[in-house]
């Protein structure tokens, strides 16, 4: 039996289901997308669910907002670095289908032009266009219709549509076996033969996800909560990403990544060292960098560090490598992610964040400093390592032994973040 014939699998027994649709044990979704984490932009931690345009024409969720960020994407130099998916998030459509066709319709006052001309505009800027739904009856929002019962038709609308990547949440679905549904919206969307990359929420619903599943279904996966915008957040992702790395490190890969949720950097309560940690970390654990900010009012500095090329670069590694904590010392963590260059000893180059994880105890507010042996850290390269600093990569360190103290001063709050490339044998 082909992936195809799964077609029918809500009618399946999950044994038959186990054995006949598994069995093209793939390491990952092969579509041939999301060879990197993918990147991009959307709404939903910014601009939630505005739906009032006359009080607050900048801020609602419509065709305005999404030009205008297509614009900027473009002029402001984002899409140039990587960040081309612009993704419309909840909060899109008319509360009722096509009561005809049974089609979905976007808002027809804050979405005038619908949604082939929209995602016209955004190909046009050589971006590309991303959109939100839900497998269960309502969006989470509860504005608009769910893709239960019409998983073909919806996934349809969506290639004809010109659209590139999907968001499928989760909400209103209780009754739904998602190691199921999520499978099968995949197919769905295989068949209509648009690639788009699939980012799905279903293991943030259930209580022992089998990533293993997942990563053969989806490009991309939501494992905490939704992000906000605070240090706490932030925080408390990676500590759910720390508590299950042995699988998450094993399930992320080129067309198959842990979704941490998006960049929130550049909006009111991140201080600018919160801003550098988030970044940092996103690129250790090879996020998605989707960031969710007004791109007309991300301060200079914040720009500068969403625009970074070397962090950027870290995160885009092409062994797409998972990072994870490797050390931990009092209120100290040290992250590591093996990238390139490998030496000519087969050996990995790596990224380093050192993170406070809470109050230094002598001075909460103060910076702390932070002295490690490098073998201790898992780089035992007997060449050496030459290492630069990720926020300033001109700054050049000089070379490090594996037994080599390595001393770095972190802020409150903050992170950082170096390369260390591994040197080739003479
Ligand atoms: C559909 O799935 C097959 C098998 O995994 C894959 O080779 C193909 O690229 C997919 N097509 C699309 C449009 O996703
Ligand atoms: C970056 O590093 C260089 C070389 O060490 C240094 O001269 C420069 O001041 C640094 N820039 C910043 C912004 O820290």
């Amino acid at each position: 039996m082909s992936n195809k014939d799964c077609s029918f699998l809500p009618l399946l027994p999950l044994a038959i289901w186990t054995c006949c649709c598994l069995r093209q044990a793939a390491v990952g979704l092969e579509n041939g997308l999301a060879r990197t984490p993918p990147m991009g932009w959307m709404p939903f931690e910014r601009f939630r669910c505005v739906t009032d345009c006359v009080q607050f024409p900048n801020d609602c969720i419509s065709e305005a907002l999404f030009k205008r960020t297509a614009d900027l994407l473009v002029s402001e130099g984002y899409g140039a670095l990587g960040y081309e998916y612009l993704i419309i998030d909840d909060c899109w459509m008319e509360p009722n289908r096509d009561a005809v066709t049974q089609k979905l319709v976007p808002h027809r006052t804050r979405f005038p032009g619908g949604m082939k001309a929209l995602s016209n505009y955004i190909h046009d800027k050589g971006l590309k266009f991303g959109l939100y739904h839900d497998i269960g009856e309502r969006t989470c929002m509860s504005l608009g219709p769910g893709a239960f019962g019409h998983f073909a038709l919806d996934a349809q609308t969506f290639a004809d549509w010109g659209v590139d990547y999907v968001k499928l949440d989760g909400c209103y679905a209780d009754h739904m076996d998602f190691d199921l549904a999520y499978p099968e919206f995949g197919w769905a969307l295989n068949k209509t033969g648009r690639p788009m990359v699939y980012s799905c929420s279903w293991p943030f619903y259930i209580n022992k996800p089998n990533y293993e599943r997942i990563k053969k279904h989806c490009n991309l996966w939501r494992f905490a909560e939704d992000v906000r915008d605070s240090h706490r957040s932030i925080f408390r992702i990676m500590q759910k990403y720390y508590t299950q790395q042995h699988t998450l490190v094993q399930s992320g890969g080129p067309g198959h990544w842990n979704d941490p949720d998006m960049l929130v950097l550049g909006n009111y309560l991140m201080s600018y060292d919160a801003s550098r940690l988030q970044l940092a970390m996103w690129a250790v654990l090879a996020a998605p960098l989707i960031m969710s900010n007004d791109l007309q009012t991300v301060r200079p500095e914040i720009k500068k560090l969403l625009q970074n090329r070397a962090i950027i670069e870290v995160d885009q590694d092409p062994l797409g490598i998972p990072g994870e904590s490797v050390y931990t010392l009092g209120n100290l963590q040290v992250w590591r992610r093996p990238i390139q260059p490998i030496n000519n000893l087969g050996l990995h180059s790596y990224a380093l964040a050192f993170v406070v994880l809470g109050d230094y105890f002598p001075c909460p507010l103060c910076p702390q400093t932070f002295e490690v042996v490098l073998e201790k850290l898992g780089l035992n390269n007997i060449m050496g390592y030459s290492v630069h600093d990720l926020f300033n990569i001109s700054d050049e360190l000089g070379i490090y032994k594996a037994n080599d103290k390595f001393q770095t001063r972190i802020n409150p709050q903050g992170v950082t973040f170096y390369k260390f490339k591994a040197q080739d044998f003479y």
